[in-house]
């Protein structure tokens, strides 16, 4: 379903490159192709989100460290996390048991928290990233907490709704905490957020086996 959607978009996207690069083309024109441009790629961001989450496979179950996983998602991100000058503190609790989870599911799961923490972080000095995990009563818990512009009141019964965003178009497609909900719910875990307006936000996340 999503590769229908996906090809005519990478088609039109390439004419649409393919008429920019056209001499002739009026200089009043060319705003109005970026902005194509601009739309055929939130079009695209959301396709894609869509695929992820429609695709989504039974989740195959395996005990899974929260600590090597949370690492490895790190080394995906570090770069961008530098680009940024955001400092990563991992606080990370020993002997922490193996979580029963479907890996990859719960990678997508820290992504999407650390890629929000980035976003929330672009515009706030201090930049810190902590990344912090417990053993709970109720079973192993991560935070994830930055120091960003924080969340509203009125919007935080809203951000885990899908396309909720309060991002540009282009940058945000509000699927990111929809899709961490669906997972951990379908997990047996909980994800709670805390936030002061200004200060940062904290994503609690717990799974409940
Ligand atoms: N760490 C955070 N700090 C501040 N706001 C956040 C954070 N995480 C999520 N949000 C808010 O929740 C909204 C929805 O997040 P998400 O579902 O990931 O969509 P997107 O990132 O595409 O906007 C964001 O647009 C933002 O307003
Ligand atoms: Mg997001």
């Amino acid at each position: 379903m999503a590769h229908e959607i996906l090809n005519p978009l990478n088609i039109i996207g390439a004419i649409i490159q393919l008429l920019q690069m056209e001499e002739e083309m009026p200089e009043r024109f060319k705003p109005r192709f970026a902005e194509v441009m601009e739309q055929i790629r939130r079009a695209t961001n959301i396709t894609n989100s869509l695929r992820i989450f429609s695709c989504r496979h039974q989740p195959e179950i395996s005990e899974v460290d929260i600590h090597a996983l949370l690492d490895n998602t790190l080394a995906l991100v570090r770069h961008d996390l530098e680009l940024d000058n955001i400092r990563v503190v991992r606080k990370f609790a020993p002997d922490l048991p193996t979580v029963a989870a479907d890996s990859d599911q719960l990678a997508q799961v820290f992504l999407n928290l650390i890629s929000n923490a980035r976003d929330a972080m672009r515009q706030s000095e201090p930049r810190r990233l902590t990344l912090a995990t417990s053993l709970v009563e109720q079973g192993v818990g991560l935070a994830v907490r930055d120091t960003g512009c924080g969340i509203p009141a009125s919007e935080l019964s809203k951000i885990f709704d899908f396309f909720f965003t309060t991002k540009d178009p282009g940058r945000g497609t509000g699927m990111g905490l929809a899709i961490v909900h669906s997972i951990v719910e379908s997990q047996g875990g909980f994800i709670e957020v805390s936030s002061r307006l200004g200060a940062g936000t904290e994503f609690f996340y717990c799974s409940t086996q």
